[in-house]
């Protein structure tokens, strides 16, 4: 068996029956021509419905990894910089290296088995330093914390409402407890406000890229954002409007994902390991350096990898199939905190 490298967070549950229906049966003529009309777009109608949000403000991506590097080429064109969270995920770092932009952080403080955002020192980092944009995850990567509407708003009431505040929803579906409507509601109240949202997890299409940003009603104006005139991959829109037409299966797979989780949270606290709580379909860990060195050396014979090291000496593992997770939990046997 080859190996594989499972350990970017996918949902390996797969996509829904329906959104595999609809890739199947993509018509041959929809391959050779253009989404009728110009700007024109068949997933946005339909995020619009479910968001209930204007068309106008909905912004397609291939992945939010292309929105990301949209962004930041926009702040390296106007020289300025970033301001994110101290643990954040390491592509906003290689875009900001990539794209030579100051990536600046504030606090993000640990007590008990969670971390937090501290917002006081976001205030004092966004006067200090002025930055062109704000960038920030949750449910984030690396540390499975979130942060909550109320904070969110303590944010933006802060923020120059020229400068755009980006959260990233990368994870937007595995939380512990989430308030949908009341992230759209600041949507209406703060124009310089964009959630951003992907097909990669919850809709299990990682590998189709498609992604999202449901913005204020400032946010193109602000972005300078060019609409795309002949449309996005016809493919991902069509497979991506029978994902959202399956509620009922992604909802199951979420809750499978979630049990899961917390099934191996509490088998690797039982060993005595220090683990995060998280509201994602990913856990983090913070071993002995001994444990680290003994887990690098299993994971290196593994042929399935849900485990991925990171330099500061914690641990991520990918929330796999519970099959998947046993057979780790077997190979860890021996590991101590
Ligand atoms: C926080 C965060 N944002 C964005 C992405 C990339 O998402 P996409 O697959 O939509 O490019 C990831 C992928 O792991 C992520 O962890």
């Amino acid at each position: 068996m080859k190996r594989q490298l499972l350990d970017r967070n996918e949902v390996l549950q797969g996509l829904s029956p329906k959104a595999l229906q609809a890739l199947r049966a993509f018509k041959k003529d929809h391959a050779s021509t253009y989404i009728p009309g110009y700007y024109s777009s068949l997933l946005i109608p339909a995020l619009s419905g479910k968001f209930r949000i204007p068309e106008d403000r909905i912004i397609l991506s291939y992945g939010i990894e292309d929105f990301l590097s949209l962004m930041f080429e926009k702040v390296s064109e106007r020289k300025g910089s970033i301001l994110t969270s101290e643990y954040h995920y390491t592509y906003y770092r290689i875009h900001a290296k990539f794209k030579n932009v100051r990536l600046l952080t504030f606090r993000m403080p640990e007590a008990g088995d969670s971390f937090s955002f501290d917002i006081k020192d976001f205030i004092r980092k966004y006067r200090a330093h002025k930055p062109e944009m704000i960038l920030l995850a949750s449910p984030a990567n690396p540390t499975g914390n979130v942060l909550s509407v109320r904070e969110l708003e303590v944010i933006l009431k802060n923020v120059k409402k020229d400068c755009p505040v980006l959260l990233d929803q990368a994870y937007r579906g595995f939380e512990k407890k989430y308030n949908e409507r009341s992230f759209l509601r600041l949507l209406e109240k703060y124009p310089n406000l964009a959630l951003l949202r992907t097909f990669s997890k919850y809709y299990a299409l990682a590998g189709m890229r498609i992604g999202f940003a449901l913005c204020g009603k400032k946010v193109k104006e602000l972005l300078n954002y060019e609409n795309r005139f002949l449309g996005l991959s016809r493919v991902l829109e069509e497979t991506a409007i029978a994902a959202l037409n399956s509620e009922t299966y992604y909802r199951r797979v979420a809750a499978e994902v979630k049990r899961d989780r917390e099934y191996l949270i509490s088998k690797l606290r039982a060993k005595g390991l220090k683990v995060f709580s998280s509201n994602a379909n990913f856990i983090l860990l913070r071993p002995s350096p001994r444990a680290v060195s003994e887990m690098k050396r299993i994971v290196k014979r593994q042929k399935i990898v849900l485990v991925k090291f990171f330099d500061d000496g914690t641990v991520r593992i990918s929330v796999g199939l519970r099959k998947y997770i046993n057979a780790l939990l077997k190979d860890f046997k021996s590991i101590e905190a």
